[in-house]
């Protein structure tokens, strides 16, 4: 089993540290792992925000572990050369269309929440969103128009095999928890949105066992602040989907608790080839000083135990730890807690 750790940029190692210390205690026979730089900091080395050997490391192991990418000093750089392209290149490159943002309420955080106690209590849901396609990969440019006016475009589509092949993943999803689905879309305006809609009605007559709605996107950001608890699962384009999932993690509390599973098709031996990594970035602001809270990291590297290497037994014990650790008031800055990165990776291990 090989695993490949990309740290990244800002807080990505420090979180990293954290994940690898609880995968260490875990001490999982025939477990190898590889380390490669992606992010500003691959730039800042090797030239390029995901150098090949990066990209190759990734190829050749069963789950990718991502730390995050982000930094305020390749803003001026060519797009290509930003430390974005290089999650959002893995995406493409491994084909990882399907992301899975699940959002759950930790029993004791309820007062953290953005919302009211008992509205945030009855969070539970998974944000099913498509990452290979839309806004994101669609041809785009500033140009300048005949009048001189600059102009910035960005070409948004869906091809219905895209929309249908995370139809089927979230419907199935929907099977293994409540049997109902929310597709979130903006048919009222996007024909992008029209031919996803009807798309996913069409791949409906295969899940007869699940309830399908489909809601329009500005509703949905209204609604998962008004009443959260309607959701189960949920499933989204690139666009919205990433605004939706920003949003419901600080309906849970933090956006350091929320983690994140990018997968595929391809099937390695122990599981589905995936990516993981928290949803939060790379916090420039406060990386290097030990007050990142390294949990959303942590849960990301059980979403991938679970779907990548088939150790379900293992992911349950890891997210149990967490949950445990949270239970006995070990809680970050984002959570108004005074515990730092490594107080926090040590007090998950030691429950483990
Ligand atoms: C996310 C992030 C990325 C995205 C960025 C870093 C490109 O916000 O994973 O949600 O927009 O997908
Ligand atoms: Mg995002």
């Amino acid at each position: 089993m090989k695993i490949a750790c990309l740290a990244g940029d800002g807080i990505g190692p420090e979180i990293m540290a954290e994940a690898l210390k609880v995968l260490d205690v875990l001490a999982i026979e025939g477990l190898e792992l590889g380390h490669a730089d992606v992010g500003g900091t691959a730039y800042h080395k090797h030239g390029h925000p995901l150098p090949p050997e990066t990209l190759a490391l990734c190829q050749a192991s069963d789950a990718v572990l991502f730390g995050a990418v982000g930094d305020p000093t390749c803003d001026a750089l060519e797009r290509h050369l930003r430390p974005e392209q290089a999650i959002l290149g893995l995406r493409q490159a491994l084909t990882l269309f399907a992301n899975l943002r699940p959002a759950t309420m930790f029993a004791g955080l309820e007062d953290l929440s953005a919302l009211r106690p008992e509205v945030a209590r009855q969070i539970d849901l998974l944000i099913v969103r498509e990452l290979n396609g839309d806004v994101y990969f669609g041809e785009k440019a500033i140009r300048t128009l005949p009048d001189g006016r600059r102009q910035g475009y960005d070409f948004m589509s869906y091809a219905e095999d895209e929309v249908r092949r995370i139809a089927h993943v979230a419907f199935r999803a929907a099977q293994g928890r409540k049997k109902t689905l929310c597709s979130v879309d903006k048919a009222n305006v996007l024909e992008t949105s029209q031919l996803w809609r009807d798309v996913v009605i069409e791949v409906s007559a295969e899940y007869p066992d699940v309830a399908l709605s489909h809601m329009y996107v500005d509703n949905a950001a209204m609604q998962l602040v008004r009443n959260p608890g309607q959701f189960d699962v949920v499933v989204t384009g690139n666009l919205f989907g990433d605004i939706l999932s920003d949003q419901a993690s600080m309906c849970v509390g933090s956006i350091g608790l929320l983690a994140s599973a990018s997968l595929g098709e391809k099937q390695t031996q122990y599981g589905t080839l995936g990516l993981y990594e928290p949803i939060h970035g790379s916090a420039p602001d406060i990386a290097g000083q030990g007050k990142a809270n390294p949990m959303a990291m942590i849960l990301s590297l059980a979403m991938l135990l679970r779907h990548s290497l088939g150790l379900e037994a293992q992911a349950a014990r890891v997210e149990a730890a967490v949950a445990q650790a949270l239970a006995d008031g070990i809680k970050g800055a984002d959570l108004g807690g005074s515990h730092g990165t490594a107080a926090i990776g040590d007090a998950v291990a030691s429950r483990l």
